[in-house]
């Protein structure tokens, strides 16, 4: 891979304000994120990272654990396995969608309406019925921090969409809902009246009406359909904001980061997903191949002394290593080292197909480490990879 790919990642933290890190589920979405705040933190900026659901040991060296929906900042002591004092910022919240969605209408519903709202046993149906509606609120908090604080920039992990594609539809299929025709006409003046029939349910089946036919009962309707005309002067509210959550995923200050694992269906997706980012006109920043296999070093490269040692111990009988196998210590880690060049010859033949696809997208490689990715040192190891630093 060229110098000029491989400072890809660096150009973007120079350069943008916003970094999404996007891709199919368990690629490595969350990790990368705080593995680019912190390289961001490291170089002097300001940066806020918002991540969805990390896994707790990271949130823990995060300092995360015990915060609900604010951003809080990482104490510069726990970024000592850097090596050096960071010139800037680590900020890290973990987003709680439920929480977001209750700030959302607490920040923008009416006043008088909004324990209505919040109250109502129909909100907490809704909000999860939503198609799109963890990706909608993650994008609405990536909007209230640009907004609402002086970040350098903000990079912002994305929940694990079943497809690529609801995290992109998110903001027009919140719209489509609430713009929709039927709920319109729930909320005709009939409907005020408290005269709802149960044509209600003759509506065309979409995730509303299923989500409407575990509710029955024309008490049950009236109370929904006050619920409804609570919501209704929040339309204007959703549509302004999902228009400038476009906007801003589309602006040249934003950067999507494309996370994928070098397994060939997810790189499918992942190409898909560029397909589309790029139909949409959205800016690509970078893709990265995570966890790939790296080729092992050849047995014959490797010290005399140190196979001898290795073949010893296979052959110890009371390691127990040595029991049940036909062939000699040396032939087997021949073909372990074997197996592990094929697996890395694998995944870079998908690295190919991926940079290929997605051209003149710059792909990067980043390795697998034998354990999980948790803490400082661990995501600083990363960045080297990431970052070429
Ligand atoms: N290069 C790597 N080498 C080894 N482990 C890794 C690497 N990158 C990520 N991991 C580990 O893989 C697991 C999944 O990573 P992560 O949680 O970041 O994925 P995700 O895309 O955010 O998942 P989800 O879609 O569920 O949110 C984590 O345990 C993480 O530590
Ligand atoms: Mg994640």
């Amino acid at each position: 891979m060229s110098e000029a790919r491989e400072s890809a990642m660096r150009r973007l933290v120079a350069e943008k304000r916003v970094i999404l890190c996007v891709g199919s589920g368990g690629v490595g979405k969350t990790t990368m994120a705080a593995a680019i705040g912190l390289y961001a933190a490291v170089h002097g900026k300001k940066v806020v990272v918002c991540t969805i659901d990390p896994a707790r040991r990271l949130a823990n060296s995060l300092g995360l654990t015990e915060l609900g929906n604010v951003e809080t900042r990482v104490p510069p002591d726990k970024l000592a396995a850097v090596g050096q004092a960071p010139k800037g910022e680590l900020y890290a919240m973990m987003l709680d969608l439920k929480r977001s969605w209750d700030d959302f209408i607490l920040r923008h519903a009416p006043v008088e309406r909004r324990d209505a709202i919040l109250n109502s046993r129909f909100y907490q149906q809704l909000s999860s019925a939503l198609v799109g509606s963890q990706e909608y609120v993650a994008m609405e908090k990536l909007v209230e921090l640009s907004e609402s604080r002086d970040y350098d920039l903000l990079v912002l992990d994305t929940p694990p969409t079943a497809h690529a594609l609801d995290f992109l539809d998110a903001p027009n299929r919140v719209l489509d809902f609430f713009g929709d025709d039927k709920v319109r006409f729930m909320l005709s003046p009939a409907l005020r009246a408290g005269q709802v029939g149960l044509k209600m349910f003759n509506l065309a089946g979409g995730y509303f009406v299923k989500t409407l036919a575990r509710f029955t009962g024309m008490e049950v309707l009236q109370e929904l359909a006050a619920f409804l005309l609570s919501l209704a002067p929040m339309y204007d509210v959703f549509k302004e904001r999902a228009a400038q959550v476009k906007k801003m995923l589309g602006a040249p200050t934003s950067a999507f980061v494309l996370v994928t694992s070098p397994n060939p269906l997810t790189v499918d997706e992942a190409i898909y997903f560029h397909t589309l980012l790029r139909q949409d006109a959205m800016p690509i920043g970078a893709v990265v191949a995570n966890r790939i296999n790296q080729a092992p070093q050849r047995l014959s490269q490797a010290p005399a002394a140190t196979i001898d040692a290795l073949a010893r111990l296979l052959e110890d009988p009371s390691t127990g290593l040595g029991t049940g196998f036909s062939m000699s210590a040396h032939d087997r880690l021949e073909k372990a080292l074997g197996d592990a060049e094929t697996l890395a010859d694998l995944d870079e033949a998908e690295v190919v197909r991926l940079a290929a696809a997605c051209a003149p997208t710059p792909v990067l490689k980043v390795p697998r480490f034998d354990s999980d990715v948790y803490d400082v040192a661990g995501l600083w190891e990363l960045d080297k990879h990431l970052f070429d630093s």
